[in-house]
């Protein structure tokens, strides 16, 4: 085992503490106010623990190991429980100790320290010892080597057998990257496919050629479409832009989207341009995208990695009877209206063209690219080209692959992804809080959040370890945000006297429109004030001693008192451009793999998903019969029957009662 010398002291120290608390465990609280989780540790460890970086020798089991199975494990347990029990390690008493608080930060400079990207996490229920533990526990599980796997391009998607390399999307032209395929000390294992015949030197430039060709047709297309040499059937220009497609194909790109909007010099390259984003399969949505334009000026961009989600695929053939009905006349024919005014992002070209699509107008991309991990890719590069121009897209990349350098280079003490994935184990597995909250003190990152909502939990909600066996606690956090100071007036009550919810406080030093009425605090100031507040006001609380010495009444003092200890981590950064959009995006998908293989798990596949959309399916084709034919219900659980049976009566009843 991997524990250094002074963790050993300190797990030692904290054990003597865990014993009493064990004790009184079982879900409830106890005399602190902390929430206790169950004990469900198997009392002995199962696995053979590896030596870090051995991966010669590194068998499936060791490959596999998960946090459970090393005993770094449990001296975390054991801190945790003291975090649960001694006042002394209150964030109220731990934020007042300024050597702690200068320890536990971390910062990425850039452009000679002009730019920023400022890490706090002094309000986070660690201490330096826990950190080390943490980083402890993440040697133990070979996350190192799991990193420089995901790096090389290894299959550690295993159960799809497929690499995970989102972070090549963004390696600018003349990046070498022959490491592709290398394996780690000289061990083959984990390549796949490939292993057998073992890996060229050039292979991985020629993979990293064929993204930069794909980005260079996507930037001669964009240009072309925004110079108007490219036009629609009537002759007009392309300026409306709408995007069909769903999670992974639209989340991602409309945060980006977003964020681009009041940034000067993307709005600028926007102007006389409208991007819309069309996912929920409810009509509504189509009419509400769709109302207000002219098809004659609109390019559709169906975006989908298997170009066959019901979703898409319908809202693609509403939108294309959208374009028939409004432009085919008897010189303008249907195949011609979707050759020049609908283009696709898939991986599945052949898909692509039966539905009409002109080959040289698809657009791909590779099965090591997530859906959920693909804003890199096609699917957001070709719609956010067409708006902001690829220019503007190529400082977007360079922001992440600034972010990925770090991630796979910077050493953990100072790596951010690192640090912030270490604490939502932490937070979720040792301390039991499920929840985390993403607050951006930033507009522009009003549909951050829910990106991040996909690729945070549709990848580490999972139950079982990478070889298949139960997990010994649940993984995967609930996450959801709303940008300050908005979220105040609405959730942040919860936060402060409801549950307890790690948060993710994010801040600029720049607004991307600063304003100020004379005499008065700059906007951006005002909306700062808060960014600073919120997390010392969560941290510290507000105690029945303070209520009396402010003299307030006492029948409503236990109402306003504030328990703090609520954990927050503090991001602060230079400005949100387009850069920084870059470097915001990989530094939260980083973490989501940080978090990922300590568990031990494959954040990379999504089984989950699939069993209602098969469930789905059997319904539709029952209200399909069932409205075209008469044929009754069958099939489904009682409860399902009556409520279909009511559904599809509903017109009935209505004719009747008439
Ligand atoms: O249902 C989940 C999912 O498979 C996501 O992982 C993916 O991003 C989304 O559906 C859309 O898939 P596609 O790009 O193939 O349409």
């Amino acid at each position: 085992m991997n524990l250094s010398p002074w963790a050993v002291g300190y797990f030692v120290f904290v054990s003597s503490l865990s014993s009493s608390v064990t004790a009184n465990n079982g879900n409830s609280s106890n005399n602190k106010g902390f929430i206790s989780r169950p004990a469900f540790l198997p009392k002995e460890h199962t696995k053979d623990i590896p030596k870090t970086g051995d991966f010669d020798r590194m068998s499936y089991a060791q490959w596999t190991l998960k946090c459970t199975d090393v005993p770094q494990f449990d001296a975390l347990e054991a801190a945790a429980a003291s975090f649960r029990t001694d006042d002394k390690l209150h964030l109220r008493n731990l934020c007042n100790d300024s050597a702690r608080c200068a320890g536990l930060t971390a910062v990425h400079m850039n452009e000679g320290g002009r730019r920023r990207l400022h890490l706090d996490y002094s309000r986070q229920q660690v201490t330096g010892e826990v950190m080390e533990l943490l980083y402890d526990l993440a040697d133990a599980v070979n996350f190192h080597d799991r990193r420089e796997a995901m790096r090389r391009g290894a299959l550690i998607n295993s159960t799809e057998e497929r690499a995970v390399m989102h972070h090549v999307l963004r390696m600018p032209r003349g990046y070498d990257f022959s490491i592709y395929g290398t394996p780690i000390n000289g061990s083959s294992a984990h390549y796949g496919r490939a292993a057998g015949r073992g890996f060229q030197k050039s292979e991985g430039n020629v993979l990293l050629q064929n993204v930069h060709r794909v980005q260079e047709k996507i930037e001669r297309f964009s240009n072309k479409v925004r110079s108007g040499e490219i036009r629609g059937v009537t002759g007009k220009r392309l300026k409306n832009f709408v995007c069909i497609g769903i999670g992974g194909s639209q989340l991602g790109a409309e945060f980006v989207h977003e964020a681009f909007r009041a940034d000067p010099r993307a709005a600028k390259a926007a102007q006389g341009r409208t991007l819309r984003f069309l996912a929920n399969v409810d009509p509504v949505d189509f009419y509400l995208t769709t109302k207000d334009l002219d098809p004659a000026e609109t390019l559709i961009i169906v975006a989908s990695k298997t170009f066959s989600t019901a979703e898409t695929m319908l809202n693609a053939r509403t939108v294309r009877k959208w374009l028939d009905d409004s432009l085919a006349s008897i010189s303008i024919k249907q195949a011609d209206i979707t050759a020049k005014h609908m283009i696709a992002v898939s991986s599945n070209p052949d898909l692509c063209k039966k539905f009409g699509i002109l080959e040289q107008n698809v657009f791909g991309f590779w099965d090591w690219v997530g859906g959920r991990f693909s804003v890199c890719s096609a699917v957001g590069l070709v719609p956010l080209s067409l708006q902001f121009s690829f220019e503007v897209m190529e400082e977007f990349l360079a922001g992440a692959h600034d972010i990925d350098e770090h991630f796979f280079n910077a050493p953990p003490r100072d790596n951010i992804p690192v640090i912030l994935g270490l604490l939502g184990v932490w937070n979720s597995t040792f301390l039991g809080y499920g929840t985390r909250a993403l607050l951006p003190y930033a507009q522009a990152l009003r549909r951050f959040p829910a990106h991040i909502q996909q690729v945070d939990m549709e990848s580490n909600g999972k139950s079982v370890a990478l070889d298949g066996t139960p997990l010994l606690h649940e993984s995967g956090e609930i996450l959801f945000g709303e940008p300050g100071t908005n979220g105040q007036h609405s959730f942040y009550q919860c936060l402060h006297q409801g549950r307890v919810v790690p948060a993710d406080f994010i801040g600029f030093m720049e607004s991307q429109q600063p304003f100020a009425l004379e005499k008065e605090v700059a906007n951006h100031d005002e909306l700062m004030s808060n960014f600073f507040a919120q997390p010392d006001a969560l941290a510290y609380g507000k105690t029945l001693v303070d209520l009396i010495q402010e003299g307030v009444p006492a029948p409503l003092r236990q109402h306003m008192v504030f328990a703090g200890n609520r954990p927050s981590s503090s991001i602060l950064m230079t400005k949100l451009d387009v850069f920084a959009v870059g470097q915001l995006l990989a530094l939260y998908e980083h973490r989501t793999a940080v978090q990922g293989f300590i568990w031990g798990i494959n954040s990379f596949d999504q089984f989950g998903v699939e069993l209602g959309k098969v469930m789905a399916k059997n319904v539709r084709t029952q209200i399909t019969a069932a409205r075209l034919r008469g044929v009754s219900v069958q099939g489904f659980n009682g409860s399902t029957t009556s409520l279909l049976e009511l559904y599809l009566n509903h017109g009935k009843m209505m004719e009747h009662e008439e």
